[in-house]
């Protein structure tokens, strides 16, 4: 026998194949019919049954040996070429990450202002009952009052909800005062889009209910929450005005930090931008929701949020919030 089995098996344990072709040239080497272990096999015929058996065992573990050689030499270079076809993974991602909705961002930060003050969040549906929408408002049927607001209506019963006061109503119905919450959201109007109005946009609005609130209460709410948005300089000042649910009703002004009061478009020249309407709640709405009037107060005062976000990201047009323009949108 012309094969020293050790020197065989150091042979093919120290088997380097880089390809397939030289993966064959083992296989072909070894393992095949023509093989040296085959080969051995034959001479196996004429020896002794002594070395047969001797022989016999090891030319058996020299065989797995070679066959699991194979399987291993096939599998490394099947894991090389995966490797060199896919991606440097060290390499910085090519897929472009977003970034979040300006109105998202404000959305975030107006929540956690009234939070941090003890103000926890309501909700309500957008398709709204008219009771919800207009009449526990103090805006009974054919009140001239439902002209402020161009409304959407499903059917007579219906509406595309046009202001988030709605949510006062529902959570008055349903809580014990003191009341504390915010609620934010989408209303509908039917208005033509312009560089200022647009037929969907969104509002907030705070709600306190409790013994002894008075204006006072309403006014240094206003003025926390303006400041914490917009600097300690921003000036504000409150016009009287009129809402069918508070009473006495306010609107209220910013400083207009655009032009720094010196006049711009945006503040129409006056160095004045409204930012919302406030009120006492008024005692009528306090009935319609089963609250003693003769117990507890409270105020209400309701933002644009788009409004909002035009003056502290500087945006001259609301119709960008929802046009899905990349260029707007990536500067956030
Ligand atoms: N709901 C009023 C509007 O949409 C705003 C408002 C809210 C006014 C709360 C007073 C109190 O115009």
């Amino acid at each position: 026998m012309g094969h020293n089995l050790n020197e065989l098996k150091d042979e093919i344990l120290n088997f380097k194949a880089e390809n397939k072709q030289e993966i064959e040239i083992f296989r072909l080497k070894f393992i095949s019919k023509k093989g040296i272990i085959s080969e051995i096999m034959q001479t196996l015929k004429t020896v002794t049954i002594e070395e047969k058996k001797e022989i016999g065992i090891k030319i058996n573990e020299i065989k797995i040996l070679a066959k699991n050689k194979l399987i291993e030499l096939s599998n490394k270079i099947e894991n090389k070429n995966i490797s060199e076809k896919s991606e440097d993974l060290t390499l910085p991602p090519l897929i472009k990450l977003g970034s979040r909705h300006p109105l998202a961002k404000i959305t975030k930060i107006l929540l956690e202002i009234f939070q941090k003050i003890g103000f926890n969040i309501s909700d309500g549906p957008e398709i709204e009952d008219d009771w919800h929408n207009f009449t526990a408002l103090n805006i009974p049927p054919n009140h001239p009052a439902r002209d402020m607001q161009d409304t959407f209506f499903i059917n007579k019963d219906f509406v595309l909800r046009t202001q988030t006061s709605s949510v006062q109503i529902r959570k008055m119905e349903n809580t014990k005062p003191p009341i504390r919450t915010v609620s934010i959201g989408r209303v509908y109007r039917n208005e033509a889009v312009s560089t200022r109005s647009n037929c969907i946009f969104h509002q907030i609005e705070a709600l306190y209910i409790n013994k002894n609130v008075s204006f006072k209460d309403l006014k240094q709410t206003i003025f926390h929450f303006v400041k914490e948005l917009f600097g300690k300089n921003i000036k504000i000042r409150f016009r009287p005005s009129y809402f069918p649910f508070t009473e006495p009703s306010a609107e209220a002004d910013i400083s207009c930090m655009i032009c720094d009061q010196k006049g711009c478009k945006i503040c129409k020249y006056s160095g004045w931008v409204e930012i919302g309407g406030a009120g006492m709640v008024d005692p009528n709405v306090l009935d319609n929701c089963d609250i003693d009037k003769n117990i507890y107060s409270g105020f209400a005062f309701g933002m644009g949020i788009e409004r909002i976000s035009m003056l502290k990201y500087k945006i001259d047009d609301l119709r960008l919030f929802s046009e899905n323009n990349l260029k707007f949108l990536k500067q956030f």
